[in-house]
């Protein structure tokens, strides 16, 4: 009887798993076409899952009230599907379909009743990367080292600005390379 008990748990824990990396397959319906180009997604800040935040220091901040040097010139916001989370935290890996967005804020500061305080004002735009195991598009310029690359700007959000991710995007990312790309040092959910 408890051995058929611990048969069904498991069974139904690689069912919510199995259903988990389907729901994030309909990013290849959803948010890349067929020849791989990546659209934003919409409503992130409200229906996906919050990963962590960059501060970008100010060298120079001159808001009402606070001394100059203190406080953040800008915000990075990292948001993803949940599924990417609940996934990550079993496998230690990122889902085929995963969408991680950085959403790039500038920042204000001023004096509030918590000390010397920045928030998040207007977007500047959005970096995109969306997992991909299979290699879909090798000769793609903005896929490749197991994800799709895309920066969007404020100003025109139905195209990336990316031309080709490994002289925009790859540079920057080798400190993380052996995290698959991923700060992960600034996700403290995606912790095992
Ligand atoms: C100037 C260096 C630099 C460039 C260029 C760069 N990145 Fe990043 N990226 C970073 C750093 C550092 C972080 C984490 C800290 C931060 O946001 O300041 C990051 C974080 C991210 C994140 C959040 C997930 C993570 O890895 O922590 C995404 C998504 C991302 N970058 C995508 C891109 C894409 C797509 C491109 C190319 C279009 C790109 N980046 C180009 C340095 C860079």
């Amino acid at each position: 009887m408890y051995a058929r008990i611990v048969a069904a748990a498991a069974l139904m824990h690689f069912c919510t798993a199995m259903l988990a990396d389907e729901s994030l397959l309909s990013t290849y319906t959803d948010l890349v076409d067929e020849s791989g180009n990546i659209s934003l997604p919409e409503n992130m800040r409200r229906d996906w899952a919050f990963l962590g935040t960059w501060s970008i220091a100010a060298k120079d901040v001159k808001a009402s009230g606070v001394a100059s040097g203190h406080g953040a010139a800008g915000l990075h916001i990292v948001y993803t599907q949940r599924e990417t989370i609940d996934h990550f935290l079993k496998t230690g890996k990122f889902a085929d379909g995963a969408v991680i967005v950085k959403e790039l804020l500038k920042a204000t500061t001023s004096s509030m009743t918590t000390g010397t305080v920045s928030s998040g004002t207007e977007v500047e735009g959005w970096f995109v990367m969306v997992k991909d195991t299979q290699g879909r598009f090798p000769s793609n310029p903005l896929w490749g080292d197991g994800w799709g690359w895309s920066l969007f700007s404020v100003d025109q959000i139905d195209k990336a600005v990316t031309k080709n991710y490994k002289r925009e995007c790859l540079g920057c990312h080798i400190p993380a390379r052996k995290d698959d790309w991923i700060y992960l040092n600034g996700y403290p959910v995606l912790e095992r």
